[in-house]
């Protein structure tokens, strides 16, 4: 929804840039200025400066700087419209809404209200010395301090059907809002409700701006008959897949190490954050790409830190797939056998847990690997070749260049298998992706089959690269999809070609050429049409290289330079492609907001990748 322009300048005005900064940072007065260390990049000496008279900051470290709206957007993570309304909140500004949009906000509101006043009344219960007597034994048994007692807001629910119920029915609340907030459950004969959580040690869980929007509950008497913990359901405003405990307090931490612990438990961020580690935990559910998405605003990487249990293996390979599909580093950490983080800060202390981390942190390619070994996994060469297409799969994902050309290398070296047929592996893996994302396609009714082809819309280089691996067969096309990834060919009868090719070539063997020659392969009419197309070149343009038949299978180096001067073409015309499409979005965003700084950000990321393309040093060394 549009905030009126008045509205803003109002928030813009009323909120004073310094008392919102001094929540982040330590400031100190210097000259009419004030100094601190910026919170935005690491550093040791203080670079970041607030000017209230004019209410801007600037960080003359990292170059970061703007108004107050821009400092919320950026520390807290929020579009245009959410600073706004995060600031008008904290001024106590309305901001007039539509009739339809002020009833949905206003029924959102009540639900986030009925949380917030269950979460006081759970911590209430675990002050009260008679009521929480024993969860508080319970919690200093487990080494938890005042201070982190209260930074999560720990809470205690008595055992009782309706205290929650009655003290909310007291500051009128209604019993329909506590249902919508998961508080409270209906009884089996349908005569009423009663109270989700009795006797369990609440922890509430908060969105990453820090509103309240479920709880997990920790029985406080271990008992075989009930579940360990209780979680609030899914529920307008709590939406588990998008939702990490912990993040709230931990992402400013994570911001500035530009990395994240992700653990298993509740109990696990609290020990964690105890000993000043920042982490977040999934609640009670496996990890999510919205998840990953969410933590990749705030960190480039995901150190897994899972339970040292079966369990807890399993899980971290899962995630490891996620973290890296959502495009953000991942590493693992190990734990010694049955420990999890908390029972290991909590024995061991935190400085030696630092040092495990210093220690025990794997890149997630040789923990794969180790965890390969350790299974026995790789004791059959049928296993082996299943964990390789595992590892191919997760590389896929990467889409910086050099980064995948690196993984490439380390995971051939590590399953022992040559650089190409790893680096092929990708792109048959990439390839398989994408057509099982493609529907099915029909023929149109009536028609004969091979409909026209506009051999022109491939471009030279791209042609020229279909023509080598057509001529050369088995070598070049390692060599060239070893280079390229499959989404780089254009859409449409090339990347087909590109299929069909590797099809071939792995029914078959190196000589690609003889297959089409004998009709071997499952060449449709456009296909054997674009083969026609390209190879009736073929004299004219081997002349240019002065090129012979080449026999397989060793590659000549002079179709291998002309191979190398195509692939850069190509991905310098995919490149331009991606840019186009990125500017058009850029424009698309609204000025000033989170995503079209992150686009920018990408848009710049290819402009420079562009250069380095056309620097001509890909292929080198
Ligand atoms: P754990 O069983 O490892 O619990 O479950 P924990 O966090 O170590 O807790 P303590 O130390 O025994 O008190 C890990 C996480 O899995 C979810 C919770 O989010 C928990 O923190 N879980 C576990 C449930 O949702 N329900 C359960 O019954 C058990
Ligand atoms: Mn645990």
């Amino acid at each position: 929804m549009r905030i009126p322009e008045n509205v803003v300048e109002r928030v813009r005005d009323s909120s004073d840039i310094l008392s919102i900064v001094q929540d982040y940072v330590r400031l100190k007065k210097a000259g009419s200025n004030y100094l601190g260390l910026c919170p935005f990049h690491r550093e040791k000496t203080a670079s970041f400066n607030v000017n209230p008279a004019r209410g801007f900051f600037k960080c003359f470290g990292c170059g970061k700087g703007g108004d107050t709206i821009t400092f919320v957007m950026e520390i807290e993570r929020l579009e245009f419209v959410d600073a706004i309304r995060w600031l008008a909140d904290r001024a106590g500004i309305e901001i007039p809404k539509t009739e339809e949009g002020k009833k949905a906000y206003d029924k959102r509101e009540s639900i986030y209200e009925a949380l917030r006043f269950a979460s006081e009344y759970y911590v209430g219960k675990l002050n009260d010395p008679t009521s929480g007597a024993r969860a508080r034994e319970y919690l200093n048994g487990r080494a938890l301090t005042e201070k982190t007692i209260s930074r999560f807001s720990l809470g205690y629910a008595p055992d009782s059907w309706d205290g929650l119920i009655k003290a909310a029915t007291n500051a009128h609340i209604k019993l329909e809002t506590l249902k919508k907030a998961g508080l409270v459950a209906e009884r089996r004969d349908g005569t009423g409700y009663y109270d989700r959580f009795r006797g369990r040690i609440m922890f509430p869980i908060r969105s990453h701006v820090g509103k309240f929007v479920g709880f997990g509950g920790r029985l406080l008497a271990d008992n075989p008959d009930a579940p360990k913990y209780l979680n609030s359901p899914e529920t307008e405003v709590y939406h588990k897949s998008t939702v990490l405990y912990g993040l709230h307090q931990s992402k400013r931490m994570a911001r500035q190490e530009e990395s994240i612990l992700l653990v298993e438990g509740y109990t696990d961020v609290l020990a964690l954050d105890q000993a000043a580690i920042g982490s977040a935990a999934c609640c009670g559910t496996a990890l999510t790409l919205q998840q990953v998405g969410l933590l990749g605003r705030y960190v480039k990487e995901i150190r897994l830190l899972y339970d040292a249990d079966r369990a807890g293996t399993a899980a971290v390979e899962r995630a490891v797939d996620i973290v890296l599909q959502g495009g953000v580093a991942a590493s693992v950490v190990a734990l010694p056998e049955g420990e999890d983080p908390d029972s290991f800060v909590r024995e061991k202390g935190a400085d030696a847990f630092r040092l495990h981390l210093k220690t025990a942190t794997k890149d997630w390619v040789d923990a794969f690997f180790d965890a390969s070994l350790s299974d026995n996994g790789l004791g059959t060469l049928h296993k082996k070749r299943q964990a390789i297409s595992h590892v191919a799969q997760r590389i896929a994902y990467i889409k910086d260049d050099i980064l995948r050309k690196m993984y490439v290398q380390k995971a051939s070296q590590l399953f022992a298998i040559a650089e190409r047929d790893m680096a092929y592996e990708i792109t048959r893996v990439a390839r398989n992706n994408q057509q099982q994302q493609r529907p099915p396609q029909t023929p149109p009714e009536g028609s004969t089959g091979a409909a026209p082809v506009n051999f022109d819309a491939i471009s030279e280089p791209e042609k020229m690269l279909l023509q080598l691996m057509l001529e050369e067969g088995g070598p070049m096309i390692k060599y060239i999809l070893g280079n390229m990834a499959y989404d780089e060919f254009q859409e449409g009868p090339s990347r087909e070609l590109v299929n069909l090719l590797m099809e071939t070539y792995e029914a078959h063997g190196d000589d690609v050429m003889s297959a089409f020659g004998s009709g071997r392969t499952n060449a449709d009419e456009t296909a054997r049409q674009l083969v026609a197309d390209i190879l009736i070149r073929r004299h004219e343009v081997s002349k240019g290289w002065g090129a012979k038949k080449i026999n397989v299978p060793r590659l000549n180096e002079k179709s291998k330079r002309v191979a190398e001067d195509c692939m850069m073409r190509v991905k310098g015309a995919f490149v331009k492609r991606q840019i186009q499409h990125l500017k058009h979005e850029m424009m698309n965003a609204p000025e000033g907001s989170d995503a079209r700084s992150r686009l920018q950000m990408e848009y710049l990321n290819q402009k420079r990748y562009l250069l380095t393309i056309n620097d001509g040093k890909l292929f080198e060394g």
